[in-house]
């Protein structure tokens, strides 16, 4: 229906021409007028059907959710709410079924929840609010590529399958047995690559960071875009048990570049949803788009994690967790930050304390905190996080000792830091969370396909 409508522009060329089109029907009223969409966009096509020219007995099969085609003549049309229309000559039904049926689907045309959406996943691409959510991560993710191909980033892609905790807080699904027999070391540090793969101890990745770095230590700029998994027992509106990242890793980059970078890229994003996707958003956003705009003229808030415990602990709010330098922050903090304190505005939150964060970290020279950084939204919370990496053999070394972290499967990682280290930073952004915030859908199992998450993985 998209592209009928761009046909508009030159219609007095179409007008009038026999023309065929395909979708889904939305609404049929009186049987003569067909409301009928091909999930291009939000806008249904009218098809104005003459009975003379159609038996009741066909017109009865179809109905709301019906697929079909339909060759007839475009015109101008008298109504109000489209300004073309087709004239049916022929119309073929694909898919037709009883009336009956349609009033167990959510293909029926009332109100249904997001939540009564969800249990009929494979069926939701066929509604607006759905449809409209998957055309704008469509545009998100093509945005992203765009950001970063623009910037001269090599986009690489890690594996799935890992032997390694990244961030070190346990939950990973395992995949199968791995064996560490006899490892053969070779004058480099180099593990000849006889693990069993098959056997022991192999996980579905939580981050593609440290191959990311492993890219970026040759390739200079790159990102990822893929899928992780996390098997935390947290059943939330921001939490997935599988959902997408992108993560860019850049040689070179200290903190400070990788921060400036987080910003532009989620601007970017932004700011290019706001122009491609203008339908979608107003019609999920409830003429909210001003949510939008304001992030694109603030600038990101930042403050380090030190100055966040001092806000939080002489602010008159009462806070469920009580925090004290060294203890996480948690969402009702972050909530706070962004949302009170800092008006709504993003705010990029940095130097956390060491013990709280993974291992890959770059100890600052304070020694008790870490080059670390997360972006917090208002209404999301944690939409980024990264760091600047420690690029000093000695130091990473120790650290890994010091978290008693298997070396005989990172020990390719350690080696990075040898041949060649370089500071270097990078951050994770999770994809749905992004999505989450764009649209304004409040649980971000309804900012995915197929959400997974625990005690659901269904369709
Ligand atoms: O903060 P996280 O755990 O960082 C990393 O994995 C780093 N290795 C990234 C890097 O520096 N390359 O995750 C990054 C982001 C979070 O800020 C959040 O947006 C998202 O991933 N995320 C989740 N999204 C949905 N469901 C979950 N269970 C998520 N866990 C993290
Ligand atoms: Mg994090």
């Amino acid at each position: 229906s998209k592209d009928i409508y761009n046909i508009l522009i030159n219609y007095n060329f179409f007008l009038f021409k026999k023309i065929n089109v395909k979708g889904w029907v939305k609404h049929f009223r009186y049987n003569y007028f067909l409301n009928i969409n091909d999930g291009s966009s939000l806008k249904d096509l009218q098809i104005i059907i003459d009975n003379k020219y159609f038996n009741n007995f066909f017109l009865k099969k179809i109905n709301i959710g019906v697929s079909l085609e339909i060759i007839g003549i475009l015109v101008l049309s008298k109504g109000k709410k489209q300004n073309i229309e087709i004239y049916a000559n022929r119309i073929k039904i694909f898919g037709s079924f009883k009336m009956e049926y349609l009033q167990k689907t959510i293909l029926q045309q009332k109100k249904h929840s997001l939540k009564k959406l969800r249990e009929q996943s494979y069926l939701r691409f066929r509604t607006n609010i759905f449809s409209s959510i998957m055309r704008i991560r469509h545009h998100i993710a093509f945005s992203i590529h765009k950001f970063f191909y623009k910037k001269n980033f090599f986009y690489i892609n890690t594996p799935i399958i890992t032997t390694y905790d990244t961030e070190g807080a346990g939950d990973m699904f395992k995949v199968t047995t791995f064996n560490f027999k006899k490892i053969p070391i070779n004058e480099l540090g180099e593990i000849n690559n006889t693990l069993d793969f098959f056997g022991d101890f192999t996980y579905l990745t939580v981050s593609g960071q440290l191959q990311g770095e492993a890219a970026a230590s040759g390739l200079g700029k790159i990102y990822t875009f893929g899928p992780t998994f996390r098997a935390e027992k947290s059943n939330t509106f921001r939490h997935l048990s599988e959902f997408w990242m992108i993560e860019p890793e850049m040689a070179f980059y200290k903190l400070n570049h990788n921060m400036i970078l987080a910003e532009n890229l989620l601007k970017y994003v932004i700011k290019y949803v706001i122009k491609h996707c203008y339908d979608d958003l107003f019609f999920l956003e409830k003429k909210n788009i001003n949510r939008l705009y304001s992030i694109l003229n603030s600038s990101f808030q930042r403050i380090s994690y030190t100055n966040a415990i001092k806000i939080i602990k002489s602010s008159k709010y009462k806070f469920f967790f009580p925090v004290k330098w060294g203890t996480d922050l948690q969402s009702e903090h972050e909530k706070f930050l962004s949302e009170h304190y800092f008006h709504n505005c993003p705010i990029i939150i940095y130097n956390y304390p060491l013990r709280i964060k993974p291992f890959y970290m770059r100890l600052n020279d304070d020694n008790q905190t870490v080059a670390a950084m997360d972006v917090i939204f208002p209404n999301i919370g944690e939409i980024i996080g990264g760091s600047q990496r420690e690029e000093r053999y000695n130091f990473l070394l120790k650290r890994m000792i010091e978290l008693n972290l298997n070396i005989k499967s990172l020990w390719w990682y350690l080696n990075i830091r040898r041949f060649g280290s370089v500071p270097h930073s990078g951050f994770g952004l999770g994809f749905e969370r992004l999505i989450q915030f764009i649209t304004n859908i409040n649980n971000i199992k309804d900012n995915i396909p197929f959400p997974r998450f625990q005690k659901n993985a269904f369709y």
